[in-house]
């Protein structure tokens, strides 16, 4: 997904869709000095201007929008808006980055219990296009089982006829590779609901740990849990 080029927009709004005020606070922050020209040019609040020419504190202002996050995503974590769900992966980031308009929302979703490779983004036709169950980029998970394999799985699971409960259709052909016989990892080119621990317990198996590792050409590196970046949209596999 490419960015164009951002064209001008009133400060008032450039700055409230950043998160970084509202919009009558504005001619405030402008009278205190806290919202600035780079180049010192006097500005209003309906005057028209480009993101890269504002200085909020002295700094350049937050990425526009069409930004993509990777997040190495913590056990225990929801991804939701709502609080009420607990502690939240948008928690992670800068408060004034849940201001945003639009929003940032997690391309998919990892359940509170699964840890790994998140991304996020504020690109609603990226989001859409990734979350189409037309979509099949390859997703790698690292699983831990709660009894050993039977043997059977890998060949159930490469061979796109296994039904989950309350399916309609069966599992695209998925990837098995085993390491030892209660961890393995599982490649998946689908993102039905829980559908990783589903697989599992389809074979009678049931899974104690899940880590995400990869999805698409996107892994962590050296990416801290808890951590994320900014990577650049057109690294996405579509
Ligand atoms: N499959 C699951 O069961 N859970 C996840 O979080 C992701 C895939």
């Amino acid at each position: 997904m490419k960015n164009s080029k951002p064209s001008k927009v009133r400060l008032d709004k450039l700055l409230a869709n950043l998160g970084y005020c509202v919009r009558k606070e504005v001619a405030a922050l402008l009278r205190d000095g806290i919202i600035t020209h780079s180049e010192g040019l006097s500005l209003k609040t309906d005057t028209k201007v480009s993101h890269d020419e504002i200085l909020f504190e002295n700094e350049p202002l937050d990425p526009p929008s069409g930004i993509v996050i990777l997040m190495h995503k913590p056990l225990g974590l929801v991804c939701s808006h709502d609080d009420g769900e607990g502690k939240l992966v948008y928690d992670l980031l800068p408060l004034r980055w849940r201001m945003r308009d639009p929003k940032i929302s997690t391309i998919g979703r990892l359940d509170k219990e699964t840890s790994g490779l998140l991304l996020l983004t504020d690109d609603g036709q990226l989001l859409h296009r990734l979350t189409s169950p037309r979509h099949h980029v390859a997703k790698l998970y690292e699983a831990t089982l709660d009894r050993p394999l039977r043997g059977d799985e890998a060949e159930i699971f490469a061979s796109g006829t296994l039904m989950l409960n309350g399916e309609k259709f069966p599992c695209l052909p998925a990837k098995l590779t085993v390491i030892d016989d209660t961890h393995v990892t599982l490649e998946i080119t689908e993102g039905r609901y829980h559908q990783v621990r589903r697989m599992f317990a389809a074979v009678g198996n049931h899974v104690t740990a899940l880590h995400r590792s990869s999805f698409g050409d996107l892994t962590l590196g050296d990416l801290e849990v808890g951590e994320y970046r900014l990577i650049d949209p057109n690294k996405i596999t579509e």
